[in-house]
């Protein structure tokens, strides 16, 4: 199956969709993977912190979970990541598609390429999202009744406690416009497996500091998600001209061993 949802808190389950679920034994680890499909469109679905929201940030297996989708023929996927509010374009409750990151993480697995048998490889990361996904999302929104900011720049904080407002301040000179704590390396393992791979940020809260108290608004967010559910099924269904070049980004100095 080619087509993937990798999706964060707050989303547990696809409507419609009978899945099995498999665990996928992969050199980094095992993961567990829902495989299903609705109507003869097969899919793949990925909750990050597990069905049961017990995986805290930091402790995501990425690369098993990336790798698990490839193993299984996945070649465009869509993320969906709860986050924080920096920018006041993007309010909570708000959704916006990711274009660019900053990456505050530490001390996750963030490579396939570790060197020796793996190889020594430079992935391109001037393009992060695939633009041709980012498009048909776009396109559709819409239909669903959605406002989607279409560019925004996730900050990639380690977790799993939240900001101080002093961070903040400083991720919005940075640049940022929202802020969560998956994001990455996510994106970019996935484009070391040539994946086309787009990110839909919805926004849960103002980031710390941003408002007198972080109010959390997920609770109010069950319709918006949804939509954004039914956005990513039908952005994944329709048609796509890949032109964007997503799955060959890489300068290969020493070739992985197979
Ligand atoms: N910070 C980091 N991650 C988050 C936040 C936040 O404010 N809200 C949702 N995920």
């Amino acid at each position: 199956m080619e087509k993937a949802i990798i999706a964060g808190t707050g989303i547990y389950e696809i409507p419609g969709f009978d899945f099995e679920q498999k665990v996928i034994d992969t050199p980094y680890g095992a993961a567990l993977v829902n495989v299903g499909r609705k109507d003869g469109f097969e899919l793949a679905f990925l909750a990050r912190h597990g069905l049961d929201h017990s995986t805290p940030p930091h402790r995501v297996n990425f690369r098993a979970n990336l790798k698990a989708l490839q193993m299984l023929g996945v070649k465009h996927v869509l993320a969906t990541y709860a986050v924080g509010s920096i920018s006041r374009e993007i309010p909570p409750m708000g959704l916006a598609l990711l274009t660019d990151f900053l990456d505050f993480t530490s001390g996750r697995a963030f490579t396939f390429f570790d060197g020796g048998k793996s190889g020594l490889v430079h992935t391109n990361m001037d393009v992060p999202y695939c633009p041709a996904l980012q498009a048909k999302i776009l396109e559709l929104a819409p239909a669903f009744e959605l406002n989607v900011q279409p560019q925004a720049v996730y900050v990639a904080t380690n977790g799993p406690r939240f900001e101080t407002p002093a961070e903040i301040r400083m991720y919005a000179k940075l640049g940022g416009d929202v802020v969560g704590m998956t994001g990455v390396p996510e994106v970019a393992l996935a484009r070391e497996l040539n994946m086309h791979f787009a990110g839909l940020a919805y926004s849960i809260n103002w980031a710390a500091g941003m408002e007198e108290t972080m109010e959390f608004v997920s609770g109010q967010m069950a319709d918006i998600r949804q939509r954004m559910i039914a956005l990513m099924i039908q952005t994944l269904q329709e048609p796509v001209v890949f032109n964007c070049g997503c799955e060959s980004t890489k300068m290969v100095m020493v070739p992985p061993e197979e």
